[in-house]
């Protein structure tokens, strides 16, 4: 569904931001999945006019490089996408629903982009992608909350075609890899891509064996490459089959689970493909904050 943005420029605007932050906005609601048409406003300011907005509805006198305000009261464990009807208003007389206010400062989006060495554009699709998750509940106190933020972040940019690494790279990656399958026993060729959040991107296939059980399959190869070279965190793994669909097994599921619970998975072959969070793959599920940490008395 779609999300407009009512933009308010008081400082100039650089050149297709208008339409890049609309794309950024819109993949934002389609990736957490709301089926209602949304909008929010964006008010695009320098540092004095965003201090003035922290000050006075934060109570907060200092610049930032963006301040959202949501419309409605969802929250971290219960985003907008598990319960919009229940909290979002009457459509509006613009025949959508109002998800809140959003402020950026320009002269902070410039800043960070030189930061990051990344374009300006880029940067003001990030700090508005950050924002609409805000609206939409997400928050970033608690690490695991801060995870799925950033997953989500990260889904939409790509999305919106601005990601780092779009998913069809990292597809095309995952197929290369499937080449290299060394499946004598089940024929069944798996490549997979695992890109971190450094940008690094690790390949994998599965790789069996005569004595059946020391096979091992792509997810596992690509990360075990990755830990080994010192990388632990990750974004999202393609995974490549060639004759069918390959979601990721049980033992990879927990073995991914241990470095990147909120890893995107996508999934693909041929030109079919299907994706889903690894949280949702694998609910419930016993990692390294859990179990054997308290059997020892650790934090
Ligand atoms: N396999 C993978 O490499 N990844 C998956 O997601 C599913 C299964 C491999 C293991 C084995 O070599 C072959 O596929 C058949 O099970």
């Amino acid at each position: 569904m779609s999300a407009f943005l009512d933009i308010v420029w008081e400082e100039s605007m650089p050149q297709g931001a208008d339409t890049l932050l609309q794309a950024a906005a819109n993949a934002c609601v389609e990736a957490e999945g709301l089926t209602l048409p949304v909008y929010a406003q964006l008010r695009v300011t320098d540092d004095a006019g965003i201090r003035e907005i922290n000050r006075a509805y934060r109570g907060i006198d200092r610049a930032t490089d963006v301040l959202s305000f949501p419309s409605t009261d969802c929250k971290p464990n219960r985003t907008l996408g598990h319960c919009e009807k229940k909290l979002l208003p009457e459509r509006d007389e613009t025949g959508r629903c109002f998800l809140g206010d959003i402020v950026i400062s320009l002269p902070r989006a410039r800043e960070q982009a030189a930061e990051y060495g990344h374009s300006l554009n880029r940067e003001f699709a990030y700090l508005t992608a950050h924002a609409m998750f805000h609206l939409m509940g997400y928050d970033h106190m608690r690490d695991e909350d801060k995870e799925r933020m950033r997953a989500m972040e990260e889904k939409a940019l790509n999305r919106a075609g601005i990601g780092r690494v779009t998913d069809d790279e990292l597809i095309a990656l995952a197929k290369e890899a499937m080449q290299y399958s060394y499946s004598p026993y089940s024929h069944f060729k798996v490549g997979a891509a695992l890109l971190a959040r450094n940008g690094r991107v690790f390949q994998g296939c599965n790789i069996e064996n005569a004595s059946y059980g020391a096979g091992n399959c792509a997810e596992r190869t690509a990360l075990f490459k990755a830990v080994s070279e010192g990388v632990t965190e990750f974004a999202a793994i393609a995974i490549a089959a060639e004759k069918s669909m390959a979601w990721p097994c049980g033992i990879c599921r927990q073995v991914l689970n241990e470095f990147a619970p909120a890893l995107r998975v996508i999934v693909s072959c041929g030109d079919e493909r299907d994706e889903a969070m690894l949280y949702d793959l694998l609910p419930h599920s016993f990692g390294p904050n859990t179990g054997m940490l308290d059997i020892l008395g650790k934090e």
